[in-house]
């Protein structure tokens, strides 16, 4: 078999690169280790920039997410007991849009088989070959357990965090930038009104807290918990508590809406780069060459940006023989790739409790987290920052 693009992964970065293409009349063929109903139904990121909705309309995959997604022209901060109001639209005169990733996932897929291209789930053994020839290819061993090989132009390793593209890069060729943090954050889906119009982000004595949404009737709330945190530890009862613990006001009238949990998952949080994100024939993007810790809401964000100029790239490369955009291409996305890190790792350090041992969770850190939450939501230029960096710097903006 033989295709232009071998795309490794159908999660954002993948899919969305699949449709890049296809419109620009480029050929793909999509590989995912994983089933579709899983793919589907693996609940993640929640927030799109504007930059993000606007790709999606601009490929024509917008039409659900303008029927069912909620617009937020704003988000909250809670510390003190105190909320203050952040207005993004007010400041940067953009938004942000809540629906949910793998509704996402699911709108791109449903447009990839409606159209009838190539998009193959549940393949396994997946290995890269000759990257530094001018055929590269893949070989995996499909649904039905007969070995395939695939001959491309160009191979995208979109497989993320977990993926196995980058191990096919010599030694020696990349550098890795790392950095863990001393919690981690316990998610919960559940079948609840939302307490709150706007996100909140919380910082407590407790710990942080955020509550988020997916619709009227559903709720998707984090808690900051120690690392090695078993969620079977906690009834759903003294979850809501907990809730309700952190994120109380100070004169005493907010109460968490509860509803039956239907899904929880502990994630750890990482601030981790590599670089250069090219190895000759293979081009990584999304998760599989960075990850950022979620306060920030950037992860899959990031993914569509890196695609967008990838498959750019890609495009001159096959169809005027320009690999100029290639050859810039590790170097344009880690622009604001660092930039994310960046408002990721901030975010962070301001808003969770860092436990008593880390050098930062003394009293004169916790002193620093609030005179900082302060400073945002007086200062107009210091909210004008954070609003720009969450509802994303245009895509145009590290060109
Ligand atoms: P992935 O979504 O990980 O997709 C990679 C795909 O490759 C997967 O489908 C995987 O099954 C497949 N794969 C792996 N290995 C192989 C293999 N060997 N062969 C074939 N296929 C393979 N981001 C935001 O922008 N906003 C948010 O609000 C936000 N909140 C988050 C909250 C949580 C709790 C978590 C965990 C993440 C959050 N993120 C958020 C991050 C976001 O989910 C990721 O950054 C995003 O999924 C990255 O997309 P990707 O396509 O690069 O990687
Ligand atoms: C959600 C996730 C985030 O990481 C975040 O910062 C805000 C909201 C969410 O899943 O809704």
């Amino acid at each position: 078999m033989r295709t232009q693009v071998g795309i490794i992964g159908a999660g954002p970065a993948g899919l969305f690169l699949a449709r890049l293409l296809q419109l620009a009349g480029i050929d793909s063929v999509v590989l995912e280790n994983r089933g579709r109903e899983y793919v589907e139904k693996r609940v993640r990121a929640g927030i799109l920039e504007q930059g993000t909705v606007d790709v999606l309309r601009e490929i024509g995959v917008g039409e659900r997410m303008n029927r069912e997604g909620i617009e937020h022209a704003g988000t909250q901060l809670r510390f003190d007991g105190e909320t203050h109001h952040i207005d993004f639209q007010e400041l940067t005169g953009r938004k942000v849009m809540v629906y949910g990733q793998q509704e996402v996932v699911k709108d791109l897929i449903a447009q990839r088989i409606a159209d009838d291209l190539p998009l193959h789930f549940s393949v396994s053994e997946v290995e890269l070959h000759d990257l530094a020839g001018t055929t590269p290819r893949i070989t995996y061993t499909d649904a039905d357990g007969s070995p395939q090989s695939l001959e491309c132009d160009y191979i995208a390793g979109c497989d993320g965090f977990h993926g196995v593209s980058r191990s096919f890069i010599p030694d020696g060729h990349l550098t890795a930038y790392d950095r863990t943090y001393p919690f981690a954050w316990f998610g919960i889906l559940a079948n609840a009104r939302p307490s709150s119009k706007e996100l909140i982000y919380t910082h407590s004595p407790h710990g942080f807290a955020l509550h988020s949404l997916r619709s009227d009737h559903v709720v998707r709330n984090y808690l900051q918990v120690s690392p090695g945190f078993d969620p079977a530890t906690m009834s759903d009862e003294q979850i809501w508590d907990e809730f309700d613990r952190r994120m109380a006001t100070a004169d005493g009238t907010f109460a968490i809406n509860r509803g039956e949990i239907t899904e929880k998952l502990v994630s750890t949080m990482r601030s981790w780069v590599i670089t250069p994100m090219r190895y000759e024939r293979l081009l990584l993007a999304g998760d599989a060459a960075h990850i950022v810790p979620p306060t920030g809401a950037k992860g899959m964000n990031l993914a569509v940006a890196d695609v967008v100029v990838l498959a750019e790239g890609i495009t001159r490369a096959l169809q005027s023989g320009d690999e100029s955009g290639l050859d810039s291409y590790s170097d344009v996305v880690l622009r604001r790739v660092w930039r994310c890190e960046h408002f990721s790792w901030w975010m962070t350090s301001m808003l969770h409790r860092f436990p008593p041992d880390h050098p930062e969770g003394d009293d004169f850190g916790l002193q620093m987290q609030l005179s900082q939450l302060r400073y945002v939501t007086t200062s107009e230029a210091a909210m004008r920052s954070l609003a720009e960096n969450y509802v994303g710097l245009p895509l145009d903006y590290f060109r």
